[in-house]
Formats: C-alpha cells, sequence, structure tokens
C-alpha cells in the first residue's frame, strides 16, 4: 500500500503531520516521514506507533502517493534533484514553499504537483490553508489532500498569481499581528503598572474574542469600527491615528514583503539553472 510521505520535520512540517494524525486523518501506518536530522524525528515513532521514520528521502519518495516537501524554499530543488527518479506519474507532489513556482517544481517533476501554504494557526485547528492545483492533479487527488488539510484548517482555492497577498493575509499574518500587537501593548505598559504578562492575557481575550465576534455575526472591519468608535467617544480618538498612520506602514510591509517574494524568486529560477 502507497502511503502518505513527508520530507522536512520542522516548524511547518511537525504542524501538518502531528495535526492529521491527530484529528485522525491520517492513519500512523499510513505514514512515512523523512528530515535530515534524525534525532529530531526520533520521538514521533515513540508517539505513533508504526510511523515509518527514516533520514532517506528517496525511500520516503518511493513509498508514497502522496508526497509533501516541509523544506526550506532554497532548498526544494536540491531535494527534487535527489527524488525525482523516485517519483512516479501516480505520485501526487505537494510543495508548501513560500516563492517556489509549479513551474519550478515541473522543471523536476511534470507530474500532479499541488502548491499549499498552510499556517502555524492550524496548530490549533484553525486558520486557512491556501491551496493551488496544477492542471494535471486528478480529481481524487485534490479531494484527498484537500480532506486531509480540512482536518486542521479551511481550505481557500487561490489562483498562484495570488499566492503572495494571500500568504501575507494567512500564514505571515500570525508574526505581523503579533508585531503589531507587542507594539500596541508596550505603548500602553508605559502609562501603567499593569504587568506585561496581565496586559498580554487581556490583548489575546479581546483578539480572541473580536475574531469570534466578526466570524459568528458575520460583522466587517467598518461596521465593528463604527460600533466601537462611538462619534466623540475615546475610542475614536485612537481610530484617528491609527488611520492616520497606519496605511503607510502597511503600504511598506507590502512593498517589502512582495519584493522579498521577488528576491527569493530570483534566486530559485537561477537555481533551476544551475542544478539541473
Ligand atoms: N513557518 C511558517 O509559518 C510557514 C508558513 C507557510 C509555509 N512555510 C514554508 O514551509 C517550509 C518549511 O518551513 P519551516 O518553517 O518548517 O522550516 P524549518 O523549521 O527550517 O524546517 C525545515 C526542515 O527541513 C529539513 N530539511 C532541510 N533539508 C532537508 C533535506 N535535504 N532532506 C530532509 N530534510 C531536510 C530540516 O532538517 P534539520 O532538522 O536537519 O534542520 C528541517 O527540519 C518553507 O518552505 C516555508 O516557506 C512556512
Amino acid at each position: 500500500m502507497k502511503k502518505n510521505g513527508f520530507i522536512g520535520y520542522g516548524s511547518m512540517g511537525s504542524m501538518l503531520i502531528n495535526g492529521f494524525l491527530k484529528s485522525g486523518a491520517l492513519a500512523s501506518g499510513e505514514t512515512v516521514v523523512s528530515n535530515r536530522t534524525m534525532t529530531k524525528i526520533e520521538n514521533l515513532a515513540v508517539e505513533w506507533k508504526g510511523i515509518t521514520i527514516t533520514t532517506d528521502n528517496r525511500k520516503v519518495a518511493r513509498e508514497s502517493d502522496l508526497l509533501f516537501v516541509c523544506v526550506r524554499p532554497l532548498d526544494v530543488l536540491h531535494v527534487l534533484d535527489e527524488i525525482k527518479d523516485d517519483l512516479i506519474d501516480s505520485t501526487h507532489l505537494v510543495s508548501i514553499a513560500g516563492c517556489v513556482t509549479i513551474n519550478d517544481i515541473e522543471s523536476r517533476f511534470p507530474g500532479q504537483v499541488t502548491k499549499v501554504i498552510p499556517s502555524i494557526t492550524s496548530e490549533v485547528r484553525q486558520g486557512i490553508s491556501l491551496v493551488c492545483h496544477s492542471r494535471k492533479v486528478a480529481k481524487v487527488r485534490m479531494e484527498h489532500l484537500e480532506k486531509l488539510l480540512g482536518s486542521i484548517s479551511r481550505v481557500v482555492n487561490v489562483r498562484e498569481n495570488d499566492f503572495e497577498v494571500a500568504a501575507d493575509f494567512t500564514s505571515c499574518a500570525p508574526g505581523m499581528i503579533a508585531a503589531i500587537f507587542d507594539c500596541f501593548v508596550n505603548a500602553g505598559l508605559k502609562h501603567s503598572e499593569i504587568q506585561p504578562d496581565v496586559a498580554q492575557r487581556m490583548v489575546v481575550s479581546t483578539l480572541l474574542g473580536t475574531a469570534k465576534l466578526m466570524a459568528e455575526k458575520g460583522i466587517g472591519f467598518p461596521e465593528l469600527i463604527g460600533r466601537v468608535a462611538t462619534k466623540g467617544g475615546i475610542t475614536e480618538e485612537g481610530v484617528k491615528v491609527i488611520n492616520k498612520h497606519l496605511p503607510a506602514a502597511f503600504d511598506e510591509v507590502f512593498f517589502k514583503t512582495l519584493s522579498k517574494h521577488d528576491l527569493v524568486k530570483e534566486m530559485i529560477k537561477k537555481q533551476r539553472i544551475m542544478v539541473s
């Protein structure tokens, strides 16, 4: 029986594997995992009886019909060069690397390819997995993959051209949201004796409540602002400052993140020629 394979057990690989196993969407006996450093995956075999662990990427490629490549963007083509002779027509290859295009992957494996951008929020079965399938992916393969991802997240199909902005909204956003609210808390703490951990708990609970309120009641950003920032009130003063300064900051955020995408894509384009 062919298995579900994973190459790379870092932050994202481990989140996906443990998430799929815990949700019951994946059985340990049908899972094979490789990582460059063996010590990092040894615990997996203790926790999940029947799972196969190895440092041999080619073994994982041979044994899998669904194969996740969960290494960093600049390592993806090296891994594909290593395993390409072990891939067959029925293999469904999934890359989760930002900046690596379906074309880049097809330069090594012209078969069924899907690009996925997960989010760290799926560690608690929340958030979005962005998905873009190549033309060659069979419907049954798409359904299997989307069912797996659906066990830990909401699946959203996007055009490959929209991946970078969408990834800022879903996959980079937890880091950016943390940075924004770290500044918010630190600014507030200058004016009070509240302990930092207490302030953080207050804001995190408010973030959770805000997200839940918006999601459950179908409230959009302008409506929520209108309901809280009543005319002549305190919140309105804060919202005015945010509207004055943050649009320019976020223009720069997108300028910088999209430029970085372009830079890494250019490096991978060079790799495409060099490695092959
Ligand atoms: N972090 C995020 O929030 C996020 C979100 C969406 C997408 N992504 C994408 O997910 C991918 C992985 O990111 P990450 O944050 O999980 O990186 P990471 O924590 O650095 O993990 C990468 C893993 O790949 C392993 N590895 C490297 N080369 C290998 C090889 N040749 N064979 C087998 N294993 C190899 C590393 O092994 P060692 O143990 O030896 O280091 C490490 O465990 C990236 O392409 C990134 O663009 C990340």
